[in-house]
């Protein structure tokens, strides 16, 4: 989505004839978003991406929803949910609504099997691991840290190095995820004042296409359920593809943040945008400068969003008893803030260590039993002083 590539061989126009060696048709395939009226990719198969054996339903479970939950500051130790599985099959749902769905996962196995979103953009933060992440459109190197974008229905495979220590959180978002609009200037070049442009967005980089026949098991999503598919040809058999649409990467560490003379609002430390909800991520920065700042946050009422904060790395400013893979959340409805202590400390301080992704709801959110089974039973009470 960030801007035009090309990979591969592609003939020097759009839906007309071009042949492998021995004379047949490459087939095109138009890989398109709102209909034919929003970006595209125009992808050229080895193979019509049609050849299906089977399909049949499959049960993947994620989580399911917590009834009767009270509206409330939460906060959670999303690693109580983990369970062994692979890329997708780890992923445990904490919360959602019909515009957004949350998961964690602490990822145990390979596998060879393939994977596709058919309703939603994922956005996977890695945020233990690194390895690759093989698509139609080629290979990415995934490091620790990396946001990837990934546009619905892309097949993927996400594998890593090892398998001791690797974590997710896994956004998938019920509309296009996108770069803010006002990050760009009116050609799409990101602009001066963005905090990260073109050089740090990392692109799938195509190798040889793999043509290879066999019985190829692809997991589709559709919303809640899951199909699976026998497909008759190796899905990654492209001999090119150009276009605006395909999975891409950043990093974290290459945001570049803002700093002001009084305390920014999180809307500063934007990154995505999506339809109902958006994404910002706090990183290092040095704090506010006016001689009389409170570089903590000053308590507020979100009168119209669910914000929940996926803590990485780092000391958190203004929370006490968070370590990473902690996710808090804070409903409309409820002020929120520093808790005691955290405000006076904060005085006088000129820097700050913290990694944490926020996403912004504007939709309530609802909650699943992993919540009720990660959840610190005092978080709620714990501005009262002691
Ligand atoms: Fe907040």
């Amino acid at each position: 989505m960030p801007f035009y590539v090309k990979q591969g061989q592609v003939p020097h126009k759009r839906h007309i004839t071009f042949a492998k060696d021995n004379g047949e048709l490459y087939r095109e395939e138009l890989f398109s978003t709102h209909g034919f009226s929003n970006i595209y990719s125009n992808k050229y198969h080895h193979n019509m991406p049609t050849k299906v054996l089977s399909v049949e339903a499959v049960n993947v479970e994620h989580g399911n929803k917590w009834q009767d939950t009270l509206i409330q500051n939460y906060k959670i130790d999303s690693r109580l949910a983990d369970k062994s599985g692979h890329f997708f099959s780890s992923r445990n749902q904490i919360f959602y609504n019909n515009d957004v769905a949350m998961y964690t996962a602490k990822v145990t196995e390979d596998t060879d099997l393939f994977y596709r979103n058919a309703y939603s953009d994922e956005i996977v933060f890695v945020h233990q691991g690194q390895g690759t992440l093989l698509s139609e459109y080629g290979k990415l190197d995934v490091r620790q840290w990396d946001y990837l974008v990934i546009p619905r229905g892309t097949t993927y495979q996400l594998k890593f190095d090892q398998y001791d220590d690797v974590r997710l959180f896994v956004i998938e978002a019920n509309s296009m995820v996108e770069i803010p609009k006002h990050f760009r200037n009116e050609y799409g070049q990101l602009l001066e004042s963005a905090p990260y442009c073109e050089r740090d967005i990392r692109t799938p980089e195509l190798a040889d296409a793999i043509v290879e026949k066999g019985q190829f098991q692809l997991y589709s999503k559709y919303g809640e359920r899951y199909q699976i598919s026998q497909l008759e040809w190796h899905p990654f058999d492209l001999a090119g593809w150009d276009g605006f649409v395909y999975p891409w990467a950043i990093n974290i560490q290459d945001y570049a943040p803002k700093v002001g003379q009084i305390h920014l609002p999180p809307s500063e430390h934007l990154i995505f945008t999506a339809h109902n909800f958006v994404i910002c991520n706090f990183v290092p920065r040095l704090y506010d400068f006016h001689p009389q700042a409170i570089p903590a946050p000053y308590y507020h009422s979100n009168i119209d969003s669910d914000e929940v904060l996926y803590y990485v790395d780092g000391d958190f400013m203004s929370r006490t008893g968070i370590e990473a893979g902690y996710m808090t959340l804070h409903q409309k409805g409820v002020p929120h803030g520093p808790q005691p202590g955290k405000t006076e400390a904060s005085i006088g301080k000129t820097e700050t260590y913290e990694y944490a992704v926020m996403v912004d709801t504007f939709a309530p959110l609802h909650l699943t039993e992993h919540v009720r089974q990660c959840m610190s039973k005092d978080y709620n009470s714990s501005w009262l002083e002691k």
